[in-house]
Parts: structure tokens; sequence; C-alpha cells
């Protein structure tokens, strides 16, 4: 059970020395960074215009593809992130999906992750997308059971350029 209802918001610039401190906890995982795109030593208002231009549908650079890039606030504080893709290509649809979740070391196993996953899908589900694809390393022993847990069936092995991931099919639909 979560300890306090969660919320998927745009990040701004008040959420500077958080994020910032988030990400650098983050960096040293094998599998994800925290704030995607995020230049070390740019202003953090910039990135916040960026991704938040994102969300927004205002513009795509690169390495971005339509979709959102939200905070998880629960009771106040900054306790993750999800960034959304409602249209994967290529390798991204083969390897990455159209989710992808980070929760900070502090507020693992409250079921954030969970609730974040549920209004992930939801927000798919609005674009369209019937059958989200989320993938993990087989080494990620906590998002896999996540996706167990939360009802994804595993698909399949996808590998491209000698980089492995398990497939989880998840229906949108609520
Ligand atoms: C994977 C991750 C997002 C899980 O976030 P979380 O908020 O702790 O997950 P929840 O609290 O919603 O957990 C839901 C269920 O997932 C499973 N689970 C979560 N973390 C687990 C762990 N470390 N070991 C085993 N099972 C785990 C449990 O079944 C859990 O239910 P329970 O707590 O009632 O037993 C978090 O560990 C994380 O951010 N990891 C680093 C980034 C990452 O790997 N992202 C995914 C990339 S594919």
């Amino acid at each position: 059970m979560s300890d306090m209802p969660l919320i998927l918001r745009l990040p701004s610039s008040e959420d500077e020395a958080n994020a910032i401190a988030g990400h650098c906890q983050i960096v040293r995982d094998p599998f994800v960074d925290f704030l995607l795109d995020y230049r070390p030593g740019e202003p953090f208002a910039d990135w916040v215009e960026r991704v938040n231009g994102v969300s927004l549908g205002l513009h795509c650079p690169e390495p971005w593809i339509r979709g959102e890039f939200l905070f998880m606030e629960a009771d106040g504080y900054l306790a993750g992130r999800v960034w959304i893709r409602f249209q994967p290509e290529g390798r991204m649809a083969e390897l990455e999906g159209h989710l992808g979740y980070v929760v900070l070391p502090a507020f693992r196993r409250r079921g954030y992750a969970s609730q974040a996953l549920r209004d992930a899908l939801a927000r798919l589900h609005r674009e369209r997308v019937e059958t989200a694809v989320v993938t993990c390393d087989e080494a990620n022993g906590a998002s896999m059971a996540l996706l167990e847990g939360a009802g994804a069936s595993f698909e399949r092995m996808a590998t491209v350029h000698g980089t492995s991931r398990r497939r989880y099919l998840l229906a949108t639909s609520p």
C-alpha cells in the first residue's frame, strides 16, 4: 500500500535543488538517468523549458519523441519521474517501449511506481495506445517484479546491437 497518493506533474524551476540531488543519486544506476537530457552545468530552468515543451507538444528536439516527462510528487516531495512515449520507433520501440520510470531510493517500496504506472497507462490510453510495451534489463529484479505484479505479460527478449531487454505487454484500458 502507498503511504500517500501520488500525482504526476510537469517539472518546474522550483524543483531545482531536489531534482538535481535526485539526479546525482541515480547517476550510478546501471539502468536509467533521472533527468533525461539534463546537461551538467546548464541552467535548470533551460532544461525545464525544454522538457515541458515536449510534454506540452510545443517542440521535440532529439533525444525526445512525442510524449510526457513528469515528476512523481507524494505529500509535496519529489519522489520520482516517468517518461511516457506515445509512439516509439526503431531501436526505442524494440528495446525501451512506451514507458520509463525511476523512484528515488528514499521513496521505494511504498507503491509509488505502481501508482505512476497506472496513471501512465491511462495517459497512453488517451493517446489511443491499446497495448503498452514496457521493458527491463534481465538483472533488474525490482522492475521485473513491479511489472509482473501489475499484470504485465512477458512477450519475449529483445536484442539490438548486443543490448538485451525483457519486453512486457500491458493493456492500457482501465
Ligand atoms: C523499479 C522501481 C521503479 C520500483 O519502484 P517502487 O516505487 O519501489 O515500486 P512499488 O513500491 O510500486 O513496488 C510494487 C511491487 O514491485 C515489487 N518490487 C519493487 N521493488 C522491488 C525490489 N527491490 N525487489 C523485489 N520486488 C520489488 C514488489 O512486488 C512490490 O510490491 P510490495 O512492495 O507490496 O512487495 C524502483 O526500484 C526504481 O526506481 N529502480 C531504479 C530505476 C529502474 O530500475 N527503473 C526501471 C527501468 S526498466
